[in-house]
């Protein structure tokens, strides 16, 4: 493979650490959309013959159909996708095979296949955030008057409904695919005719190549065309932002899943049961999901110890790029769907929700903002009565809503009757009319602005 200067083959052990095929021939379609831009570019520039070009075009289009009809016969002593392809091609067209890698090296060529590779795989990503975000967003329609309580710190905080929380899901996810669109803004110029490292001397066409693989432009260094590796990173930085988001969704899940909660339930096919306990119904892919960030976190986190401190221009630490990408962008798929899938599936209990809502005395900032707003008491002094009453509706074990007015009274003697229109659940969610807030109208504005934006 190495010609002249080799005169012995590779220790066994060589054989084993060098090859990249099992995991880069994930690469063979856009390595061939690089070899076909290359050759075109090199014959129009009467670099290699046309009739060499027509030939190479030709047996990269055989070359193709042995692959995507899974015919095509990988060899690890080839190393690489990129060697595996042009040894198949010498076979198919003979001597003209030769002139391919005229003016390119596998650095530019690895680093042009693996950019076209994670631009697809941001638009993917893309895609399936959007799927993801649609269910959401059909659950939100249904459960507007959904009243469940708000939690912070998994306390009890304020009533709030169900399509509010969902579509905090939504906004969540809106940034994440815009991190993959960044990302492909950034990461979208052609690194071809970098060659090894320091260019060519041939009268190489790079406009033309990068236009042809959909490109913005040439890198304008060289050096930083097959040595960058942050494209990769900001994706699997992408991915892992966007598994952090989901994960908290697959938790939420989980929590709601569970009969101390019974928010939500799954039909059986998003249930596992357990081989021990018949009475188990398990939010498995959920855990799964969330189990699974940490996976995605390591991807990055690995990438990101591979390059850092690596010096110009390329080293084959870099060949350690792609199996973090790959599996990032399996792991994200495999977890959009599922939740997509899950969101989908499940189905709301809205008087399971309403009995959480209602055990926690969540309309006691109701109470207090009635005592700013009708008896002008400052919000402090407000807060304080406030839970005095909390404290007395606890004790006598009823809602705010249902504790007798003398009771009151006797902790603050300016209430009148006027404040149990603030103290129900409804009125709580209600009056909550600020921009962003989760009183129906809004949540209605809320999913006006997603089903016009997600069309
Ligand atoms: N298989 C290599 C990789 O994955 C391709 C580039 C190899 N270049 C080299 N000079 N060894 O990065």
């Amino acid at each position: 493979m190495w010609g002249g200067r080799f005169a012995e083959g590779p220790a066994s052990v060589m054989k084993d650490i060098t090859p990249s095929i099992d995991f880069d021939k994930r690469l063979a379609l856009q390595d061939l959309a690089g070899s076909r831009a290359h050759a075109r570019m090199l014959a129009a520039q009467g670099i290699i013959p046309d009739a060499d070009g027509a030939a190479i075009l030709a047996g990269l289009d055989a070359v193709e159909k042995e692959i995507v009809d899974g015919k095509f016969v990988f060899k690890r002593e080839l190393e690489d996708i990129h060697l595996n392809i042009e040894s198949r091609l010498k076979e198919i067209v003979g001597e003209a095979a030769g002139r391919l890698h005229t003016a390119r090296s596998r650095n530019d060529q690895v680093a042009t296949d693996f950019r076209l590779w994670v631009r697809e795989a941001c638009t993917h990503a893309r895609a399936l955030i959007d799927g993801l975000q649609r269910s959401l967003l059909s659950q939100a329609e249904l459960h507007v008057e959904t009243i469940m309580p708000g939690f912070t710190h998994m306390q009890p905080a304020q009533p709030i409904t169900f399509a509010h929380h969902c579509l905090a899901y939504v906004e969540m996810l809106a940034r994440d695919a815009g991190r993959f669109a960044d990302a492909v803004a950034r990461l979208n110029e052609s690194p071809l005719g970098a060659a090894a490292l320091a260019g060519t001397s041939f009268p190489i066409d790079r406009k033309a190549t990068a236009k042809a693989l959909g490109f913005s432009h040439p890198m304008r260094n060289s050096l930083d065309a097959v040595s960058a590796r942050d494209f990769a990173l900001e994706y699997l930085s992408a991915c892992t932002i966007c598994m952090t988001n989901v994960s908290r969704l697959a938790g939420e899940l989980v929590q709601w899943t569970s009969p101390a909660f019974g928010f939500v339930r799954l039909s059986d096919a998003f249930t596992t049961g357990s081989s021990i306990m018949p009475q188990k119904r398990n939010p498995d892919a959920a855990e799964l999901v969330r189990g699974k960030t940490g996976r995605v976190l390591g991807d990055f986190v690995a990438l990101a110890t591979v390059v850092k401190g690596l010096a110009l221009a390329y080293g084959s630490d870099l060949q350690e790029d792609k199996e973090r990408v790959f599996d990032a962008a399996d792991t994200l798929g495999l977890s959009l769907r599922a939740m997509t899938g899950m969101i989908a599936d499940l189905k709301a209990d809205p008087a399971a929700m309403r009995r959480a809502a209602e055990a926690g005395f969540p309309t006691a900032t109701d109470l207090a903002d009635w005592l700013v707003r009708v008896l002008k008491m400052p919000f402090r002094e407000a807060h304080h009565i406030a839970g005095s009453i909390v404290k007395c509706a606890e004790e006598a074990q009823v809602s705010l809503d249902k504790l007798p007015l003398a009771e009151m009274q006797k902790i603050e003697p300016r209430l009148t009757k006027d404040v149990y229109a603030v103290l129900s659940l409804e009125a709580s969610v209600n009056s909550r009319m600020s921009e962003g807030g989760t009183a129906p109208s809004r949540v209605r504005e809320q999913i006006a602005f997603w089903r016009e934006k997600l069309k």
